[in-house]
């Protein structure tokens, strides 16, 4: 992609200060916001087909008309930059390199949907990250496009940063605005959804980093522009991050819809497997998505092409695996994040990732049985459809996945009373000593 629209600055070192955001056209769009109706903001979002950027792709423009526009008490907006799954760092590079366009998109939001307070939740591990944003909303109050009357229309709109302290649970919207509240971050019963019970049980639109950052281009460039820049549905560019034994691990700015094998094989983007490594598997939007393998190489990163063949966009950040990877392995490592990072609360989440994990590692360390596959498959499917929130879930798709797609691998593991991978530990890792 020859422009870049999400990751202009993210090879330089100043794009995070206002004069150079506005030296690019920045707070041009917040300008055109401020002349169009709330009507037409919204409009134009739904119109752009941009979809939320945090996993869930749910469509942005129709969540924002979700909140109520009759109600006379304040409004919030809540920004997901929690990012904490396993083989997702997108969201950073934007907080890093570009807070204001993220300020902006706040700002028309705001604008859209009469949201008087916006809070920043930054995963506490990105620590760094909140002083940058923090400098930029400073810039911005000095110049009068954030506190009362801003851009010369009746809204008014503070933004706060809040640092999250640093559990995956409390990127689940609910578990956030729990956190929030200054309460443990246990993911509440829906509905009521936050867009009518949020944060201090007032309406609350919870969106992604990536998806409030798309706002300005979309009222900048129009819904037209932004839609036709990727494919039915999945509107506009987006941004991936590769990961796993490849050329150029990194986060590309790319077309939505662009094939994964574009992805990984174009010197653009991924430059394709590293020496020696030949491609076992991908798993095409973090941890939670299902795997899949390299006969689907030719997949469009949208939603919908992911689902059709049982996987997820999520958050279009890419980890792609090689053939000296053990699978029974990587879904224990995997069972083992979902279970430290549980909040307990449901016996099914709590219980469930805890004894797959246990399961997972008898058979990968060559103690487990035959029957113990069929057991696996019946746990996990045990923990879909009875948690609050969709944390214990992510891992009934990773292991029946696993399962489903590398059977052989937990077939050899019983058979030879063994893992059949090389073993792999920290050291491996580490730089060889000097001679
Ligand atoms: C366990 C869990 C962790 C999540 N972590 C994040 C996160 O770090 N960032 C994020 O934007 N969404 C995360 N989500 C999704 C959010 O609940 C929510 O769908 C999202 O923030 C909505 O924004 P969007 O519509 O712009 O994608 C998580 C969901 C779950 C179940």
């Amino acid at each position: 992609m020859d422009e870049k629209i999400l990751s202009k600055f993210f090879d330089r070192d100043d794009g995070h200060k206002l004069e150079v955001y506005e030296d690019h056209g920045g707070y041009d769009a917040a300008r055109k916001a401020a002349e169009m109706s709330r009507e037409e903001i919204v409009n134009e979002v739904k119109a752009s087909n941009l979809r939320g950027r945090g996993g869930a792709g749910f469509p942005a423009g129709v969540k924002w008309s979700f909140i109520p526009q009759e109600t006379e008490e304040d409004k919030y907006l809540v920004v997901n930059a929690d990012e904490g799954e396993p083989g997702t760092f997108k969201d950073r590079q934007i907080m890093q390199r570009d807070p204001h366009q993220l300020i902006e998109g706040c700002i028309i939001t705001a604008m859209a949907l009469d949201l008087r307070y916006c809070y920043i939740y930054i995963r506490g591990e990105l620590k760094f990250t909140e002083d940058i944003i923090q400098d930029a909303i400073e810039e911005c109050y000095d110049k009068g496009y954030l506190g009362e009357d801003i851009f010369g229309t009746d809204q008014d709109l503070d933004i706060y940063t809040h640092i999250s302290a640093g559990a995956y649970i409390c990127g689940e919207e609910t578990g956030m605005i729990e956190g929030l509240e200054g309460k443990p971050g246990k993911p509440r019963i829906k509905p009521p959804f936050p867009a009518i019970v949020g944060v201090f049980d007032a309406p609350t639109l919870v969106n992604n980093v990536e998806s409030i950052a798309c706002v300005p281009p979309v009222i900048n460039r129009g819904a037209e522009w932004f839609a036709n820049l990727g494919v039915e549905k999945n509107g506009g560019p987006k941004l991936y991050g590769l990961s796993g034994p490849i050329k150029n691990p990194g986060v590309y700015e790319a077309p939505s819809g662009i094939t994964v094998r574009e992805l990984l094989e174009s010197p653009e983007y991924g430059g394709g497997m590293k020496e020696g490594k030949e491609l076992k598997a991908y798993i095409p939007g973090g941890s939670s998505c299902a795997v899949l393998t390299p006969d689907e190489l030719d997949r469009e990163m949208s939603f919908e092409a992911m689902r059709e063949v049982g996987s997820n966009l999520g958050t279009g950040c890419v980890t792609f695996v090689d053939q000296d990877t053990c699978m029974v392995r990587l879904a224990a490592r995997l069972a083992h994040f979902y279970h430290h990072e549980s909040c307990g609360q449901c016996t099914p989440c709590r219980d469930g990732t805890g004894w797959s994990a246990k399961v997972l590692d008898a058979i990968e360390a060559g103690r487990g049985r035959h029957e113990d596959l069929d057991l696996l498959e019946d746990m996990t499917g045990q923990i879909e459809h009875s948690t609050i929130c969709a944390l214990g879930p992510s891992l009934t798709f990773v292991v029946h996945s696993y399962l489903d797609k590398f059977p052989e691998e937990f077939e050899a593991h019983i058979e030879q009373g063994e893992c059949p991978f090389p073993s792999w530990s920290l050291d491996d890792t580490k730089p060889a000593a000097a001679e």
